[in-house]
């Protein structure tokens, strides 16, 4: 973890924003997977690492903002924890380190609630996503469980939004170091990209290689010649020549930062002529995209920024057809990129989105777009310095969904459905980095990962 001074700093600057009350954070417990003591690998709650530090399964934060004073809720282990866990540090000497006097154990946490609750105090809480934390929360709040996360406070919730966004000095230090990670994943999916290779042994490659030089991955590797499926966990075809492979995959430092990188490497390493002309019009949007990132831009403005170029680059292959930016405006292009271009990224690979999607990309006056495909945005909002966003422009051919809109004769003014059946083939191209927003533009963060058609080529040989 951090040192003790930056959990107390953040904490300090969240008692600042909220005032009166109490926040009630709930730490993450052990999840089974096939019977109680085999459990899933723990991952620790973002917000209770964010504000506690702490990495450890079954302890609870606790911040009182009328007496400014915050706890920690544990146990200590006793002599049957130790055989089997070896010698655990008390919860007292825990707390000490993410600046923290005053503890208690788990049992003594009810009463405190109660005792507040009897007052007609505010207990704010943040919407849990685990059935554990829900019970726990219920059982405490004596409220169903099953309405948790509609009683979740918005009033705290828009406060650690507002500074999860903000990236510190030493959080960016660890998402560098997280795509660093990254790096050493993709160039050996590419090196392994080829013909009668079992995308399982890529998979399985560079998953050891996010736990050996980290915390894992950060979300389930995409890895798949049918990249046109979006998020593909699939991972049971044997690469042959001619298919494209989508590998979307991210690390997580020890600390729980988070990268999501994607590349895309034609089988055997070598473009054909249709590949790479695809692949040239997503290089495009992404790097003509993150060249006009920056604060005051939107995530939106940039997003169709990058869908015109999708558009006008597919017009031009005779893909699609008349007006651009009609088409563009109609959702024309969603055909082709039914996705967002990117997300912030933080301790949660999708940062924050526990806490409510259109909490971190929306407000009053940016609202959601209906529109297939825009709808999926997941950030609209200007940008600001010490944000971190992903930069992801996709090209997928995907064919239940030509052939709904052929039949539907939608969009025949904007699409060349006579000329898609030839680039089926190509399943789906995605390329995307993870950039800094920086005062006066960005940074692309991490050591660079091969992305154009020569730095693929070159890697692949
Ligand atoms: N890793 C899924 C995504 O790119 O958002
Ligand atoms: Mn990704
Ligand atoms: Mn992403």
């Amino acid at each position: 973890m951090f040192k003790s001074e930056v959990y107390t700093k953040r904490r300090e600057e969240l008692h600042k924003k909220l005032r009166t009350g109490l926040a009630l954070f709930i730490g993450n417990t052990e999840a089974p997977l096939n019977y109680p003591a085999n459990t899933y690998h723990f991952r620790q709650d973002s917000d209770f690492l964010y504000f506690f530090g702490h990495d450890i399964p079954g302890f609870a934060g606790l911040m009182d903002f009328d007496s400014g004073k915050d706890w920690i809720f544990g146990n200590d282990t006793d002599m049957e924890d130790i055989i089997w866990m070896g010698p655990q540090p008390t919860v007292k000497d825990l707390a000490l380190k993410c600046g923290i006097a005053d503890t208690a154990p788990m049992m003594k946490l009810e009463e405190v609630i109660k005792d507040a609750l009897s007052k007609k105090r505010k207990v704010h809480f943040l919407p849990p996503y685990r059935g554990e934390t829900k019970m726990t929360l219920g059982l405490i709040l004596k409220e169903n469980p099953c309405q948790m996360k509609t009683l979740a406070s918005v009033e705290l919730i828009k406060a650690v939004i507002s500074m999860r966004s903000i990236k510190e000095k030493i959080e960016i230090e660890e998402i560098e170091k997280a795509v660093d990670i990254a790096y050493e994943m993709h160039v050996t999916s590419m090196k392994m990209c080829k013909q009668g290779v079992k995308e399982q042994d890529i998979f399985g490659t560079i998953e050891g290689i996010a736990l050996a030089k980290g915390g894992g991955t950060s979300f389930p590797i995409i890895l798949s010649v049918n990249g046109q499926t979006l998020h593909n966990h699939a991972h049971g075809n044997v690469l042959k020549k001619g298919k494209m492979m989508v590998t979307d995959a991210g690390a997580e430092t020890n600390l729980h930062y988070a990268s999501d990188i994607t590349r895309t490497t034609p089988v055997g390493g070598k473009f054909s002529q249709q590949q790479k002309d695809i692949y040239e019009i997503v290089l495009k949007a992404n790097t003509e995209a993150i060249k006009v990132a920056k604060p005051g831009i939107s995530n939106r403005d940039l997003h169709f920024m990058a869908c015109k170029i999708i558009a006008t680059e597919m017009k031009e292959l005779g893909l699609m057809k008349g007006d651009v930016d009609e088409a563009v405006a109609a959702g024309a292009h969603a055909l082709f990129m039914p996705h967002g271009l990117g997300h912030m990224m933080g301790l949660d690979v999708h940062d924050m989105e526990a806490l409510g999607e259109d909490y971190i990309g929306y407000n009053d006056e940016v609202k959601r777009s209906k529109q297939f495909g825009t709808s999926f945005l997941r950030f609209a909002l200007p940008y600001k310095p010490g944000h971190v966003f992903t930069v992801e422009p996709g090209c997928y051919f995907i064919p239940e969904l030509i052939d709904m809109w052929k039949a539907e004769g939608k969009f025949k003014d904007f699409i060349n459905y006579s000329k898609l059946a030839a680039f089926l083939p190509i399943g789906g191209i995605r390329i995307e980095d993870d950039v800094l927003i920086t005062e006066k533009g960005n940074k692309v963060l991490g050591k660079p990962i091969p992305k154009t058609v020569k730095e693929v080529e070159a890697t692949c040989s």
